[in-house]
């Protein structure tokens, strides 16, 4: 197995899961990190022996096969760019860009390139989605003509809770659509194999008006601060976003996409209809996948070896009854990139930085429908 030199910039919430992550790869040394903020502080907690301010000199001063960018939205371009135009390739942190522009170039270079730029949309990896990604192909559902379901969380119902996803400037056009919609939008394309052609969009803001701390908060903490730590800030982007689908397949749906519901920490539902049977996957119970049979019992498929689509066993680590969760379908996502850049003939589930324009284009048109009230294609 060929060993790999990572570098991360951004070590918040999620650079310091890639970081884990990555070691439990075996075969990829995270040699150097790159952050504005306590940058020796968090390198030396996370026992990475080069650290840099920025992330240019970072790129130049150490050789590195991969670099991950894990940064607020509004800097991926300039990070991810750098990179590529200096030979190393990327693991991205989604949404890929601010706007579809970016992402069309950064595009452009990948292939002037040929370098791999992968985005962690995770959620392919998980053993069941994974499974019934193949399921689906085999037609074990029946044709698909309905694709429903939500992506919520509650992290930021509180009028003081605050991040740079709130802004616009930061997160880009849309925040939940961008944050939390284009995972649950990538997954539904993703095991159902029909790209969303239509939408119709209808968003809220429940807080126009949020009291941000004057000080540095990281991405969903909870902390509280005194009355006077806090300023009055305009909201620009969505509390809450629902949306209606039209499929290239000819399937039809709709998702509900929020980060204000009490008691959601994260809760992602698919719920997939197909002329044979239904499957509905849950993120808060992922180990499992539900098969809905009309006139009998509902299956339920428990993660193991021996369970899932002989095609999904590579994303499967343990046996059944031993769960796996979000770093490990980090985990499947890095394995299986950094396998690819070596070998190009080994599986290649992961999304690449078209499968992210894609994504950006949504996040565009959704936001555009919100503003027409009506359909829009995509
Ligand atoms: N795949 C997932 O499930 C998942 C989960 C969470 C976040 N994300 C994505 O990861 C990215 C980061 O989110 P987060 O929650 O970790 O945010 P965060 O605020 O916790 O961390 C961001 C870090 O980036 C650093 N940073 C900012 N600008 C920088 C720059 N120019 N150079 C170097 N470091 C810089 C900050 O100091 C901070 O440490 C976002 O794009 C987000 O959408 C993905």
């Amino acid at each position: 197995m060929k060993n790999y030199k990572a570098g991360v910039v951004g070590t918040g919430f999620v650079g310091q899961i890639h970081i884990e992550t990555l070691r439990r790869l075996g075969n990829v040394e995270v040699v150097a990190v790159a952050d504005t903020i306590s940058t020796e502080q968090k390198a030396k907690k996370m026992n990475v022996p080069a650290y840099f301010k920025d992330y240019k000199e970072m790129m130049e001063k150490v050789d590195l096969d991969v670099v991950h960018v894990c940064t607020p939205n509004n800097t991926h371009y300039e990070i991810a760019m750098y990179a590529l135009e200096h030979g190393i390739n990327v693991i991205c942190e989604k949404p890929i860009t601010t706007t579809v522009k970016e992402a069309e170039q950064l595009v452009k270079k990948v292939e002037e390139t040929g370098l791999t730029m992968a985005l962690n949309f995770h959620n392919r990896f998980y053993p069941m989605t994974h499974h019934l990604r193949n399921i689906i192909k085999d037609g074990e559902l029946g044709d698909v003509f309905s694709i429903t379901g939500t992506y919520t969380q509650d992290w930021l119902l509180n009028i003081t809770d605050y991040s740079w996803r709130l802004s616009a400037e930061e997160s880009g056009k849309t925040r939940v659509v961008a944050d939390i919609g284009s995972h649950w939008m990538d997954l539904v394309e993703y095991v159902s194999g029909q790209k969303i052609t239509h939408v119709c969009a209808d968003f809220s803001i429940i807080h126009p008006i949020r009291k941000k701390s004057k000080k540095t908060v990281l991405a969903f903490s909870t902390e509280k601060f005194d009355d006077a730590d806090y300023e009055d800030v305009p909201i620009n982007t969505e509390d809450c976003a629902s949306v209606m689908f039209r499929f290239s397949g000819g399937a039809k749906g709709s998702a509900f996409f929020s980060q204000v519901i009490a008691g959601k920490s994260v809760d992602i539902d698919v719920l997939i209809g197909g002329y044979k049977k239904s499957a509905q996957w849950k993120s808060e119970i992922c180990n499992q996948l539900a098969i809905g049979i009309k006139d009998s019992f509902h299956e339920v498929l428990e993660k193991g070896y021996a369970t899932v689509h002989p095609d999904s066993r590579s994303v499967v680590a343990y046996p059944i009854g031993h769960a796996e969760g979000f770093s490990d379908a980090f985990k499947q996502c890095f394995a299986q990139v950094y396998n690819s850049l070596d070998n190009p003939n080994t599986p290649r589930d992961f999304a690449v930085a078209s499968d992210g324009l894609h994504e950006m284009l949504l996040c565009d048109k959704i936001f555009e429908s919100n503003q027409l009230m009506s359909w829009v294609e995509v």
